[in-house]
């Protein structure tokens, strides 16, 4: 066990996985929690949310699960709710919380852009506006604010090869928030940051129908050749790589960085073209 994040207490909000192996939620929460952190584990499917707190208990950590659908200010009102009640405080949040689908602006049906929008961006909005006022509150209190992780994409920033147009132009809005939101509450000493993935290699990936479509006409394992060969590295990323990013900028190692994009791509934005 780790001290890095000794007696803070975090919310990770898409704490699951959306099949067997290790998301990115699923993995930042793990490594919060060997860090000494109290974990949070929320998710709108609350066996995947209740997973990843076993897993946390067994390895002798402190963690407890709850449903909560991020896009329904209720659940985020019963999950600050139920943080204070256990633990007393809030000092990270970890907006992992993501749905990709695949289309372009004129494929994609209205309802479709409108949910990825919905998910994406108003559920990190309102989770930010439900849990900054504690932040705020134990700032007055104590003088220490609190830190946010907003888990965005390289497809915020560039075009992956892949139709994102609602996926990307939603994460691209969730950089912006983020950066407003920073420099807002930056005097209270509460720090929103955000990192941007690459191509990871994730259950989220393997089991997106749309993205094993676009890159390989459905076929998984040639969808992973392919998404190697877009790397610099030579290689996809794991849930790990960003796990690792979110604890630094999670902790107080980052405490004077704020309103940062941190890219965990292994090279790919680098690129010429990419
Ligand atoms: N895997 C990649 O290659 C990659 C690349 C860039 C960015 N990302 C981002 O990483 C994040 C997630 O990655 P992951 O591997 O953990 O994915 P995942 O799908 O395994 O986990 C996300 C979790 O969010 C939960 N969820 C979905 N909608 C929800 C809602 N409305 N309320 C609460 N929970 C909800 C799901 O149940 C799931 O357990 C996303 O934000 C995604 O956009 C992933």
């Amino acid at each position: 066990m780790g001290e890095r994040l000794k007696g803070k207490v975090a919310i990770v909000a898409g704490a699951g996985s959306i099949g067997p192996g290790w998301g990115n939620g699923k993995a930042t929460a793990t490594v919060f929690a060997r860090e000494g952190a109290r974990v949070v584990c929320a998710d709108r499917n609350l066996d995947a949310a209740q997973e990843t707190a076993e897993i946390i208990k067994g390895e002798g950590g402190e963690a407890f699960a709850i449903r909560t659908d991020v896009t329904r200010p209720e659940d985020l009102a019963a999950l600050v709710e139920a943080t204070l009640k256990t633990y007393g405080r809030i000092d990270v949040l970890d907006n992992n919380v993501g749905i990709a689908e695949v289309g372009s602006v004129v494929d994609l049906p209205l309802e479709t852009w409108e949910r990825v929008f919905t998910v994406n961006l108003t559920g990190c909005f309102l989770a930010m506006k439900h849990v900054i006022p504690v932040m705020q509150r134990q700032f007055a209190e104590s003088g220490q604010g609190g830190s946010i992780v907003n888990i965005s994409s390289i497809a915020s920033i560039r075009h992956t090869g892949v139709p994102y147009a609602s996926y990307g132009a939603s994460k691209a809005a969730m950089n912006q928030l983020t950066r407003t939101t920073a420099a807002q509450y930056a005097g209270e000493k509460i720090r929103v940051n955000a990192v941007l993935p690459g191509l990871m290699k994730t259950p989220m990936v393997e089991h997106s129908a749309g993205l094993a479509q676009s890159y390989a006409k459905g076929d998984v394992a040639a969808m992973w050749k392919a998404r190697d060969a877009q790397v610099p590295m030579g290689h996809m990323g794991e849930g790990w790589d960003v796990a690792w990013a979110a604890l630094f900028l999670a902790s107080d190692e980052a405490r004077y960085v704020t309103g940062l994009e941190l890219v965990v791509d292994g090279g790919v934005t680098l690129q010429y073209g990419a």
